[in-house]
């Protein structure tokens, strides 16, 4: 069986992940310090694939226990890298805490990969390396925006860590720059996780529509887009979580065309604040509260991948369309409030 690392496998996109690489025969070990996550997802990791992963609590942008953790595990056919932290606007306050995070932890992980010849990484980008782009759908090859937020620059250091890396060294590797990822896994048992106040749109639907908060607040209606809302690409966890599979077949087959490649994981398809609340209201027979106010500060207008390199290079096509993403993300709420 083929053992792959999974760093922070107990969070959103993480478990997601572990799940469809269980059910696909890999062997996972996860690490993961729960600074975002909870360890009660092991189990219904488990309750789903009948198999507890093998998991550790560490923080990853630790030197000294980053070595001690692949002198004792580095028989691995590839790394799927996902721990960082991710709030945007919280490092605007805590630049620092997230250079140190997630660029340390990357160092760490390739030492040892490097060390232990482990070959294959797969790592978490984003399309907030973009920024806005001056051509839509935004192509891999669409030039990288001055990033905006300290997270942003993570992602964009980090890319360049892992080229200049495996250029020098024997490994492999490929960054998924991920469009927006929502939703949750149908049976409800893994979802996300956000603690205090959600910055993303589908927790903040979801939390108002369950009464946990009073209204959403749809932030522009004056942008250059169909109805004044702003435009993401929308994709599902679980759509998103088999690229990352295929991913690491594609590494470990050997079937890579480049040192480094980069593939945009979106559905190609671009959809307004207000079209995502109608087909959460629609699909979910929920009215939803919801006012509009003024721009967030830092907001793009609008972004959607074009996704044909993935579909024809990977052969991975999302699937799964925007009432699914609103029906999981919806009963992944009430599972939360004991209400499913
Ligand atoms: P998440 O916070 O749910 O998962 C990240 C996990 O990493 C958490 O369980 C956290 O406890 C763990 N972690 C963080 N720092 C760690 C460290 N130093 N050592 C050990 N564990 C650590 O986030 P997610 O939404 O699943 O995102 C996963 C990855 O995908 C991140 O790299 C994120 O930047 C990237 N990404 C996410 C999105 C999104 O919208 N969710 C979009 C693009 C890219
Ligand atoms: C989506 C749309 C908001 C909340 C962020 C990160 C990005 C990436 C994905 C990691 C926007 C609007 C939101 C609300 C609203 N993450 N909105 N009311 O901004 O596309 O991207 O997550 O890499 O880096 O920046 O996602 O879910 O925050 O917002 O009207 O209460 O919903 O203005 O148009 P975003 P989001």
């Amino acid at each position: 069986m083929k053992k792959v690392l999974v760093t922070g496998g107990t969070g959103y996109i993480g478990s997601h992940t572990v799940v469809e690489l269980q059910q696909k025969g890999f062997e996972v070990l996860i690490v993961d310090n729960l600074s975002n996550s909870n360890i009660e997802v092991l189990d219904n990791i488990a309750k789903i694939t009948g198999t507890k992963p093998y998991f550790e609590n560490f923080d990853l942008s630790s030197e000294a226990l980053t070595a001690d953790f692949f002198s004792r595990h580095h028989d691995l056919a590839g790394i799927v890298h996902f721990a960082a932290f991710k709030a945007v606007g919280e490092s605007m306050q805590k630049p620092l805490s997230y250079y140190r995070n997630n660029i340390q932890s990357l160092i760490n992980i390739m030492d040892n990969m490097k060390k232990y010849e482990i070959r294959n990484l797969v790592f978490s980008s984003s399309c907030t390396v973009y920024g806005q782009p001056d051509v839509l759908p935004v192509t891999e090859s669409a030039p990288i925006k001055k990033a905006w937020s300290p997270y942003g620059n993570t992602k964009q250091m980090c890319e360049e860590i892992i080229e200049f890396t495996s250029n020098a060294t024997a490994i492999n590797a490929i960054a998924l720059r991920y469009f927006n990822p929502i939703g949750a896994h149908a049976s409800a048992l893994i979802g996300e996780l956000p603690l205090g106040v959600p910055n993303n749109l589908i927790p903040f639907i979801t939390q108002t529509a369950i009464g946990k908060r009073e209204c959403l607040s749809v932030f522009g209606d004056d942008y250059d887009t169909p109805d004044g809302t702003a435009v993401r690409d929308y994709l599902h966890v679980v759509d998103l979580a088999k690229a990352h599979v295929v991913a690491i077949n594609r590494l470990a087959g050997e079937k890579n065309k480049k040192k480094m490649e980069i593939f945009n994981l979106g559905t190609g398809n671009g959809y307004s604040v207000l079209q995502v609340i109608e087909a959460f209201e629609r699909i979910n027979n929920v009215k939803l509260n919801y006012k509009i106010v003024a721009r967030r500060p830092g907001d793009i207008e609008k972004v959607w991948a074009d996704t044909s390199f993935a579909n024809e290079e990977l052969g991975w096509k999302a699937e799964i369309g925007l009432d699914e993403m609103m029906r999981t993300a919806w009963i992944w709420e009430k599972h939360l409030a004991g209400k499913a």
